[in-house]
This record gives structure tokens, sequence and C-alpha cells, in this order.
């Protein structure tokens, strides 16, 4: 199959969450099994930094709208995957966070930066396109690139196929009117079949009324997004599709996350030798300035610091934690109110709380092997790999029961297949009395050591998953 993967985002070089890391795995997974998977992308500086000899194959023109025409460069990742760097310098030459201005708000011509993602994404698979290389299916990932099935829907008289991958559906992609004409979307997409969403224009929506399928990153977000309560406004379509909709849970970059080869970790450990575990405890405690003692759990969290994490309701107990006794570690970055909460917390209980705001690779994985237990309330988590890193790292996670959380992680109270701890109300309340739980359990050596071997056996390889979306875009290609 030839499979064009258009994304927003692409780990190592750009990366705000986990699309980067999904999108820096899963197409190299699927050439793995055979298939010639080629990646769109933004040329963001970082990419064209990292691929200076990028040839310019192509110069899609007559977009339409106000699009203008971009290059298209061919790089080759060392990884073995081509990539198609998109370049058009007044979008793209921006430093910093792929969506947002150093004010830390969107940038207002997103709908054209990322309209023009898409509608390349579907010229590549029209009638018009210079390349020598046609592919089957368009995979689309989040709302940057959803809108390609919608040009391909109004345009290509080669319908190509295409799949939608819906990462967030938190994040729609919403403009006004207005954005129809600048993308150069004929009237006849204004309607609730087309691209219209309540009065406005919506990408995310868009891709899910015209992609061929749709998917999410676990089978548990599949369901819960056809409910109203957590479909966020699309529970109707994803109803109205639902034979079209499946849920494919994500894996994780097996080499990139591994405990016995990590060279970002003073001392390297498998599920052998996992008393090796304790120097790297040690030597994060000393990082972030914490009591270097081995005689209470370390609890930590790497995150977006957003509402949908749920770290308000872990700052609301944190100085329950403390007493316990524990520790809290602390790295991430976003909401203003959350990074300042967290902040002020820590100043109030020095050596024994410690936070880093920003957003730092290295350390997210040092903090992966030095806690003791990993923290993730979130509301809601279409997939997560955070859990899948602490499964890996011997460091059990205490997670919410929601989407891919509750699909990778087993209560203790399994003894068979226990690898973490996981409760259900969204509560302050209900988040303290797991991670009092897991607290406990610490002190069990016996015990604890059986989650962590039964988290660390776990196969979090894209191995099966990939296969999973193989079948799928079979299926779509007929
Ligand atoms: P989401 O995509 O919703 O943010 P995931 O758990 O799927 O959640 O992926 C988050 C990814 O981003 C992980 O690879 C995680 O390590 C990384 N990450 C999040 N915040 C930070 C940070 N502050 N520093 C380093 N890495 C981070
Ligand atoms: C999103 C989700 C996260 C998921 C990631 C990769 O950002 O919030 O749960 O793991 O995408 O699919």
């Amino acid at each position: 199959m030839k499979i064009l993967f258009s994304t927003s985002e692409l780990a190592p070089w750009v990366k705000t969450g986990g699309l980067g890391d999904v999108a820096g795995a899963l197409p190299a997974a699927l050439r793995a099994l055979g298939h010639d998977v080629r990646v769109l992308v933004p040329a963001y500086p970082a990419l064209l930094q990292a691929f200076p000899g990028a040839a310019e194959i192509a110069r899609p023109h007559w977009l339409g709208g106000l699009l203008p025409t971009p290059g298209l460069r061919e790089a080759t990742a060392p990884d073995g995957t081509p990539l198609l760097l998109l370049d058009y310098r007044p979008y793209f030459d921006r430093t910093g966070n792929p969506y947002l201005g150093p004010e830390g708000r969107d940038w207002l011509d997103n709908h054209l930066r990322f309209g023009l993602l898409s509608r390349v994404a579907a010229w590549i698979g029209s009638e018009a396109s210079t390349l020598d290389w046609v592919p089957d299916v368009i995979h689309c990932n989040d709302w940057q690139s959803a809108l390609a099935p919608a040009y391909l829907a109004y345009g290509a008289e080669r319908p190509v196929k295409s799949l939608v991958t819906v990462h967030n559906l938190a994040f729609q992609g919403i403009f006004d009117h207005a954005a129809l004409f600048e993308l150069g979307l004929p009237d006849a997409a204004w309607s609730m079949h087309g691209v219209e969403y309540h009065g406005y224009l919506s990408f995310l929506k868009a891709g899910l009324q015209h992609a061929d399928a749709i998917n999410t990153v676990s089978p548990g977000y599949a369901r819960e997004i056809q409910t109203d309560a957590e479909g966020m406004g699309m529970a109707g379509l994803l109803r109205h599709r639902a034979a079209d909709l499946s849920g494919i849970l994500n894996g994780i970059d097996t080499r990139d996350w591994d405990p016995a080869h990590d060279g970002h970790l003073v001392k390297r450990y498998g599920s052998r030798r996992l008393e090796d575990k304790a120097a790297n405890k040690a030597a994060l405690q000393a990082e972030m300035g914490l009591d270097v003692r081995a005689d209470r759990p370390l609890l930590a969290v790497v995150s977006r610091l957003t509402e949908q994490k749920g770290l308000d309701l872990f700052l609301e107990v944190a100085a329950r934690v403390l007493d316990l006794p524990a520790q809290i570690a602390v790295l991430g970055s976003g909401a203003h109110a959350l990074e300042h909460g967290w902040t002020a917390f820590a100043r109030r209980h020095p050596g024994r709380c410690a936070v880093r705001i920003g957003f730092d690779e290295g350390f997210a994985h040092r903090i992966e092997a030095g806690a003791d237990i990993f923290v993730m309330p979130s509301r809601f988590e279409p997939c997560g790999l955070n859990q899948m890193y602490s499964l890996r790292y011997g460091t059990p996670p205490v997670v919410r029961a929601t989407g891919g959380l509750a699909d990778t992680v087993v209560d203790a109270t399994d003894e068979k297949r226990g690898n973490g701890f996981v409760f259900g109300p969204a509560t302050a309340a209900a988040l303290f009395a797991a991670l009092q739980r897991a607290a406990v359990a610490w002190r069990d050596p016996t015990l604890w050591r059986r989650l962590q071997k039964h988290g660390m056996a776990r196969d979090s390889s894209w191995a099966e998953s990939a296969g999973h979306y193989a079948a799928l875009y079979e299926k779509i290609a007929g």
C-alpha cells in the first residue's frame, strides 16, 4: 500500500505532545511491514535545519482561495522514512510552538497554514499532482490535516481514499465563515453535510464527515466519543459514522524509550536489574533539588498542564500526598494557572516537591526512570503515551479509568496482570485514595516488584497496531 501520512508534528524535530511521537514512529513501523509510507509535514525551521539538503521536487500551483504556491522538498529520516517537507516560509518559518504565537495565542492565520497542509495532501492525491508517486490512502491526523478529505470530496477527479485519525477530539480547528472562501472551498461545502459546524467552519468536522474511515487512538476512546457526555459536540456525527469508526491503540517507540539503552539515564537498567533504578532516583532528586532519600516514594508527572490532564486535582491533594510521606516531581508547561499553582506549591515545600516549567525531552526520560510512581489523573485521555513509558520503565502509573489509560493500565488488585493503580471518578478524593494505595504498595517489595515486572513485560511496541492500520488501509482502499 502507498500511504501519505499527513501531520503537523514530527518527533524528534517538532513535538508538542503525543501526535509528534506517533508521527515519528508509526510510519517506520508500517514500512517495516512492507508498506510505502511517506510523511507530509510543514517545513518548520527545525526540519529545514535537520535536512539542509532537502531538494525541491514540486511546486503545487493554483490551490484556490488565498492559498499560496508552496514548495515540496524531499528528505529521508534517519529511520529511512521519506519525508515531504511543505515549504512556505511566510507560514512556517516561525520559532517556537507550531500553533501558538509568542503571547501563547493561536496564530491568526492557522486556518491558512493548516489549510495549506490539508490542501497539498489532497493535491498529492489528485490528477493535478506532478509527483510520480500516487498514494492509495491519505492518512490525516487531527484537525490540522482533516480538511484534506473535504478537498478530495469537492475537487479531485481521481478520488484517492482517506482516513482521519482523531488524536484528540478537544481540538477541532474552528474558524469563521470567511475561511471558506480563503481556503478555496466551494459554497456547496457550507452545509451540515459538509464543513459547516454550528455556523462555523470546522476542519475536524469536515474530516469526520468526508473521510472514508475514521479511527481514534484507543478502543476505549472510540466508544467514549460516541456518547453525548464525551463526544465534545461531535457524538451525533460519530454515531452516524459508527460503521466506519474504530479504535487502534497507540504504540511507543521502544528504541527511544528503553531503560536498558537510554542514553539520558545515569544508570541503565532492565527488569532483571531493577535495583539499578535507585541510582536514577537519587540523581533525579539531586537534579531537582529534592532531599536525596531512598525511604519515601517519589511521585512524578510529565505533562501538558491543561484541564484535560486533571493536574488541578493532584494539586488539590498535593499537601496530603507529601504527608503520606512522599515526594513530588513535576515537569510540564501550559495553562498559566496550573504553572503558577504548582510552582507556588513547590516553593512552599522545598526538598519535598520540585516543579520544572518547560518542555525537555531528556528530562522526561530521567523522570520516567527516577520516579517510583507516575501520576496521570486525566479527565479524558484518547490514548496517552506517558503511562506506557512508565510501565516500560518500571514506574507503576496511577491513572483515571478513561480512554487509553483504561486500555493499558491494570489495577494492582488483579494479581496476575496488575501493573498500576486505576481510579474512577474525576475527583481529588478518588485520586488521593489511589495515590495512597500506591504509596502503601510501594512499601511492600514483593508486591511492588510484581507490578513493575508486569508493566515492563507488556508489549507496547507498534508492531501489532501497525498491522491494524495496514488492515484498515486495505479495507478503505478496497
Ligand atoms: P498528549 O499528547 O495529550 O500531550 P501523550 O501522553 O500522548 O499526551 O503524549 C505526551 C508526550 O509529550 C509524551 O512523549 C511526553 O513525554 C511529552 N511531554 C509532555 N510534556 C512534556 C514536557 N514538559 N517535557 C518533555 N516532554 C513532554
Ligand atoms: C493526543 C492525546 C493523547 C494521545 C496522543 C497521540 O494528544 O491527548 O492521549 O496519546 O494524542 O495519539
